[in-house]
């Protein structure tokens, strides 16, 4: 608890104050939450500071109404018998024999401070100042303080030094667009704004900092969403002569310390599988280990069978547990969902009881006609199937049915886990040797997954030509419960290999070498073994904060079409200002 260092305002905080200070004379300062009469001549008053929320007991005739700012003086007294507020902190005592000093009267809120969730967020945006005065908001940024504080002292525990890089910046290639800045001195010419220091990094690891960190102002001109916005913080960090297990064991501390402070002492587990076995399981690299159930391929099950639709390189089952009873228009939706991920199908088999024989299970699917009975007894032997449970399966090509079926699984654990927080259940895990290429272009080159500074899997490299989509990388992501928190690699530093990457992704030795200048020039004067990560700040602290959107904990975000509605942002620029630039605009 913060006691205040008394000013001319104050003395106490309201949270500060308790049956302790009964008798005392003390000045609270903050907002009027709330103003109840009491006939003509008293008022209660719950004053509103940034700690909580005091009754003070106000007698004559003053006008104080909703959200005016006021010092309050009086002598702090237990509530008379069966008026005490359980609700409140303070409930147990108020201030009475008043003094008000008002030092700024308030128009009338476009909404109440406290009644958040009955306001639309668009207005909350407009007038995100008030909203700033709600519990919700000033808990929300008070844990980010402290989050910052915890990861930022772990680092320097760690040995790590804060440095910061540049703003105005030349493109990064990371894959995101960038926002640009006109530059007055040079014209025609552009600044990027970095969409992370990534290169900055690697060259200080070049200038021998060996351990860098920094919590980093990102910027990505992207389509947003709840967990994306144009402007987000990292705590971004680089280390040399380190490998990949170095780095998740820096960043593995740096979140338990900010666990810590979300939750207390409870112990942070954080489990680790690598890019495969988490398709395997879970048909993405962003699982959601909250969900019941994993993945099961059942494709030797189904070998003999003569369905057709289940004839196929991989058939993939996900078991609904029973306590979700999907509805048969929520299973056609289902379907037409698989099928617009690209599958052929989804075939749905709800486990029943036989009336017959009353010990022995069937399965009931637009399939009951066809399926044989010995495949129908392996599956249920198979996948240990109970009563009113529902099977899933798609078939198709190998990691294509684990990615539908697994894109599946999330929709349902959506609903699921409706109605808990993360606060409630956090499942960290890091997922590691992400592969180095993500697809073939068309003209079968492959498209690196990641920067092309990310190094390769050195058993690997001799696939480069062959089987380019099996290389594996030294990539590694953490996620927590389904939300990609913070992503890293150990980085190439040898010329040799860097070489036959370019080779590997198209790109002409001339052409990285007018891309990336400068860093292969850095590189060429002595580049330490290196690599390093980045955790996404504002999705680290939505999740600790329960909040299901990065907006929550942030101060003043952008809406999802990227404007800020309370200043106004983006807007036009004065005509001379633009002459200075040697811009002209030209209308659509
Ligand atoms: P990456 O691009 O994966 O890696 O970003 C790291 C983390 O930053 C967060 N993040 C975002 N948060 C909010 N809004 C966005 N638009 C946004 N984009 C990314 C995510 C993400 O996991 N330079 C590399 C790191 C490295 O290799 O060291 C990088 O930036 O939580």
């Amino acid at each position: 608890m913060i006691t205040a260092d008394k000013t001319k305002y104050r003395t106490h905080y309201a949270l500060s104050l308790s049956e302790a200070n009964i008798g005392e004379v003390v000045t609270v300062a903050g907002f009027v939450q709330k103003r109840r009469e009491h006939g003509e001549h008293l008022a209660f008053i719950d004053l509103r500071d940034s700690t909580g929320v005091i009754q003070c007991v106000v007698e004559g005739t003053l006008d104080l109404r909703s959200e005016y700012v006021l010092s309050i003086t009086g002598t702090v007294f237990n509530r008379p018998d069966g008026t005490v507020n359980e609700k409140l902190e303070t409930g147990e005592i108020e201030i009475r024999e008043c003094t008000v000093h008002v030092h700024s009267k308030a128009k009338t809120p476009p909404f109440q401070v406290e009644s958040l969730a009955d306001t639309d967020e668009n207005l909350r945006l407009k007038y995100r100042y008030l909203d700033i005065r709600s519990s919700r908001l000033q808990n929300n940024l008070r844990l980010r303080s402290q989050i910052n504080q915890a990861l930022r002292e772990a680092m320097y525990e760690q040995g790590f030094v804060e440095v910061e890089t540049p703003l105005l910046w030349t493109p990064t290639p990371e894959g995101a667009r960038e926002f640009i800045v006109p530059s007055r001195l040079h014209r025609s010419k552009f600044y990027a704004l970095p969409q992370s220091p990534q290169l900055a990094k690697q060259l200080l690891m070049v200038g021998g900092i060996d351990r860098y960190f920094q919590i980093a102002r990102c910027l990505r001109d992207e389509d947003l969403r709840a967990d994306r916005q144009f402007e987000f913080s990292q705590l971004d960090v680089e280390a040399s002569f380190v490998d990949a297990e170095d780095v998740m064991r820096f960043i593995s501390y740096a979140v338990e310390k900010a666990h810590q402070v979300a939750f207390g002492d409870k112990k942070l587990n954080i489990l680790s599988m690598t890019w495969s076995e988490s398709i395997e399981r879970f048909g993405t690299d962003k699982p959601d280990l909250r969900i019941p159930n994993e993945l099961t391929n059942v494709t030797k099950i189904f070998e003999n069978s003569h369905v057709k639709a289940l004839n196929a390189e991989s058939v993939v089952s996900y078991v609904v547990p029973s306590s979700v009873q999907l509805s048969r228009s929520q299973l056609d939706q289902l379907v037409e969902s698989a099928k617009l991920l690209g599958a052929k199908g989804l075939l749905w088999m709800r486990v029943k009881r036989s009336d017959s024989e009353i010990e022995k299970l069937h399965l009931d699917s637009p399939i009951s006609k066809v399926l044989e009975s010995d495949v129908e007894a392996n599956l249920i032997e198979a996948l240990n199937l109970s009563e009113s449970e529902t099977v899933l399966l798609v078939a198709d090509k190998k990691i294509k049915s684990n990615k539908i079926l697994g894109q599946i699984r999330t929709e349902l654990g959506k609903i699921m886990l409706s109605n808990i927080s993360h606060r409630d259940d956090l499942k960290f895990s890091w997922i590691t040797e992400f592969p180095f290429f993500e697809s073939l272009d068309q003209e079968g080159n492959p498209i690196p997954a990641h920067h092309p500074f990310t190094m390769p899997n050195l058993d690997d490299i001799h696939l480069f030509a062959s089987d380019p989509l099996s290389v594996r990388s030294s990539a590694y992501d953490l996620v927590c419960n389904g939300l990609e928190l913070g992503s890293g690699s150990i980085r190439i530093h040898d010329r040799e290999i860097q070489s036959k990457v370019f080779k590997a992704i198209g790109l002409s030795e001339e052409s990285a070498n007018e891309k990336f200048a400068f860093l292969l020039d850095a590189f060429s004067f002595g580049a330490p073994p290196h690599g390093g990560f980045a955790i996404g700040i504002d999705r680290l602290v939505q999740i600790f904060a329960g909040e299901e959107s990065i907006r929550d904990v942030i101060a003043f975000p952008k809406t999802g079409n990227g404007s800020d509605l309370m200043c106004k942002a983006p807007s036009e620029v004065e005509a001379n200002t633009l002459r200075d630039l040697n811009i002209r605009v030209v209308q659509p």
